[in-house]
Parts: structure tokens; C-alpha cells; sequence
């Protein structure tokens, strides 16, 4: 098969970590016998630079001619004075808007023996696996904002507007991840308060319906949130408007304690997105100290969603939770004065673990 991708490393340690994952799935390429084409281009703050703007054109026309999208990581300090709309975050928001994908995918799991990494007790994370599956394009992220007014007395507002066919079109997205998994959906909104939130849960709740394997229950996200440090492991899929899982997904990298380890989908549109959870970390960048796994781990998520090759995912999958088992680990993830490797060398490994996976069956 063809696989034709565009990556954009964007900023910070986003370069070291992408070119990490091309290396992954050049191997993956090789060893399954597929074509891989990669075309890079500029992105956020690297773009800001180069041309002036966070997302430019020939960006945009390279990523909607791929096949997916594999993203490192955009922003940093020395763009945090940038009017808005040059911001970093500003050109994330328009490829995601530009390539359609409404439904964000963030896995939070507690690999077995990775629980001493979690700020919680090893008996609480334990054999968490949820996935939160988070609206990408309304809520409050695309509503109508301003700022009026004069300094001392000005007025500045953000609005947070669903559409019925927004809401269904990511429950399903919800229902059927759920029915692949232990069939349970958790809906998050603010329904005690929010407009918005009584129609989400209004809609979800008649979706129901169409979907009897899976049980769906609803919650406001302030209980979530404690829920979700109290008792992690509760959790299925969890479904949620824009900025409330932006949150929440933040929150459950955090429990389960290895942000370095987390990727994330997003699709439903023309192009699929992948990118790591973390941010560019400038306080790392070019050192080689950070962790390829998130990247690597997206790198298998883009293979499986864009291009249902689910034997070569689980193939990444394999080889990353094989590389921990033997006990490697970047410095993030490393105990206290323990020896850690390289972002390359993590790089490399996962690249000779898929090899030997591959070499065995
Ligand atoms: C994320 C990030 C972005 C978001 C920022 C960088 C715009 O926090 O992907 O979660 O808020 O969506
Ligand atoms: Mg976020």
C-alpha cells in the first residue's frame, strides 16, 4: 500500500521526537512491505518564522493532498507575545478546522508496571485504560469572541455554541468506540448550569437508543474530574465537548503519570491529525532528552485510523510496551539518578524490537 504523509515538526522538541516516529514507520514500511512518502513542512512557530504565518498555504495544500498528518508539537515563550492570531495555537487551530477532525481520540493507559510513574498509589491507577474522545471543532474554542471597551473598563467575551448534528456526529464517534471496547460511555457536560450541555446530553442520551450494547452513563465535569483521580481505572470512553476535554485529557495524562507516553488521533474529517499529547517543552529542546514514545505511539494510531493497518499499529504498539518491559527508559520517565537513554537511541530501539517482532512471526 501507498501511505503518503505529510510531517510537521513544528517547535521545541517537536523535530526530535517526529524524526524519531518517520524512523519507526520507515521500518514499518519496509518490513510490511508498503510504500512510504513523507513530505515535511513548517508549522507554528517554525512557520511564524519562516513565512509569517502559523499555518501557511503550502502547509495546508501538502497536509489536505496526504493521507495523514503527523504533527510534533507547536508553540514556545518566544511567540507568548504574539496578538492571537499569529500565535502558534492559532495555526493548530485552523489546520484542525482545515482538515475537518471533529473527533479527538486521547488514550490515557497505565501500562502494567508502569504505575510507580503516577503521582497516585500504584492500587489506584492500576489497569486504568480510558479513552476520552473529545469534540475538536465548536464549543467555545470556535464561538463568536470580542473584547470591547477601554483599559479599567473593558468587556471581553467567549461563546460556547453546539449544534444537534455537532453533538451526534461525536457521540457515535463515542458509541462505537465503546462497542470495540467494554461497552461503557461516559458523557461529560455541565448540564446543571450550561444550554449547551442540556442539548449535549439531551442528544446523547437519545442516541442511546440505537447503540443497546453500550451502557451509557452522564456526568457534570467537576465530578469527573474527582472521579477521575479517585478511581481512574472506572473508566471506558469517556465522551466531551471541546474545553472540557482539552482538561479532563490533560488530567488523565497526569494520573497516569507518563505524558511522554501519550498520543492522540484526530479524525473524522478529510485528513486524520496525529500528534502527541505534550507540548514542545522548550526547556528540553536539542538536548535529545525527550521521549519519541507519544510520537511513536501516534505513528501507530495514523496507521490504524488512516490506514487500517491494524497488524503494523499493534506491531509499534508491541515493540514500544516491549522496549519498557525490558526496563529502557528516557529521562522523563527514568527513577531518580537511574540510568536513561537518548531520544535516538529510544528511537533505535523501538526500531530493533519491531524487527525482532517482525523476524518472529
Ligand atoms: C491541546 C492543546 C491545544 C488545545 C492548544 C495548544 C491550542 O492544549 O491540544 O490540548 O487547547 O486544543
Ligand atoms: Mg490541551
Amino acid at each position: 500500500m501507498q501511505i503518503i504523509l505529510t510531517t510537521l515538526p513544528g517547535d521545541g522538541i517537536g523535530p526530535e521526537v517526529t524524526a524519531q516516529a518517520v524512523r519507526v514507520l520507515e521500518a514499518c514500511a519496509e518490513i510490511f512491505g508498503h510504500e512510504l512518502k513523507i513530505t515535511e513542512k513548517n508549522m507554528g512557530g517554525a512557520a511564524l518564522i519562516a513565512s509569517n504565518d502559523p499555518f501557511p498555504k503550502d502547509t495546508e495544500e501538502a497536509c489536505l493532498s496526504s493521507g495523514a498528518v503527523l504533527l510534533g508539537a507547536v508553540g514556545g515563550p518566544a511567540f507568548d507575545t504574539y496578538p492571537g492570531h499569529l500565535r502558534p495555537e492559532a495555526g493548530l487551530l485552523r489546520l484542525r478546522k482545515a482538515l475537518g477532525v471533529f473527533a479527538n481520540l486521547r488514550p490515557a493507559v497505565c501500562l502494567p508496571g508502569m504505575e510507580a510513574m503516577s503521582p497516585l498509589r500504584p492500587e489506584v491507577v492500576a489497569g486504568t485504560d480510558v479513552m476520552i474522545v473529545r469534540e475538536l471543532l465548536g464549543g467555545v474554542y470556535f464561538g463568536a469572541r470580542s473584547t470591547e471597551g477601554q483599559p479599567g473598563s473593558r468587556r471581553a467575551t467567549d461563546s460556547m455554541t453546539y449544534t444537534e448534528p455537532e453533538i451526534e456526529r461525536i457521540a457515535h464517534v463515542g458509541f462505537r468506540l465503546a462497542q470495540g471496547r467494554r461497552k461503557q460511555l461516559f458523557s461529560v457536560d455541565k448540564a446543571n448550569v450550561l444550554d449547551s450541555s442540556r442539548l449535549w446530553r439531551d442528544v446523547v442520551t437519545r442516541m442511546a437508543a440505537s447503540y443497546p450494547d453500550v451502557k451509557l452513563s452522564h456526568g457534570y465535569v467537576d465530578s469527573t474530574a474527582m472521579a477521575l483521580v479517585s478511581k481512574p481505572a472506572s473508566f471506558d470512553v469517556i465522551v466531551t465537548e471541546n474545553m472540557f476535554g482539552d482538561i479532563l485529557s490533560d488530567q488523565a495524562g497526569a494520573v497516569v503519570g507518563s505524558l511522554g507516553l501519550l498520543p492522540s488521533a484526530s479524525v473524522g474529517g478529510k485528513v486524520g491529525l496525529y500528534e502527541p499529547i505534550h507540548g514542545s517543552a522548550p526547556d528540553i529542546a536539542g538536548q535529545g532528552i525527550a521521549n519519541p514514545l507519544g510520537t511513536i505511539l501516534s505513528a501507530a494510531m495514523l496507521l490504524r485510523h488512516s490506514f487500517q493497518l491494524e497488524e503494523e499499529a499493534v506491531s509499534i504498539e508491541n515493540a514500544v510496551k516491549q522496549v519498557l518491559a525490558a526496563g529502557h527508559r528516557t529521562r522523563d520517565l527514568a527513577e531518580k539518578g537511574a540510568a536513561s537513554v537518548s531520544t535516538e537511541r529510544m528511537g533505535g530501539l523501538v526500531v530493533e524490537y519491531l524487527r525482532s517482532i517482525a523476524a518472529r512471526a
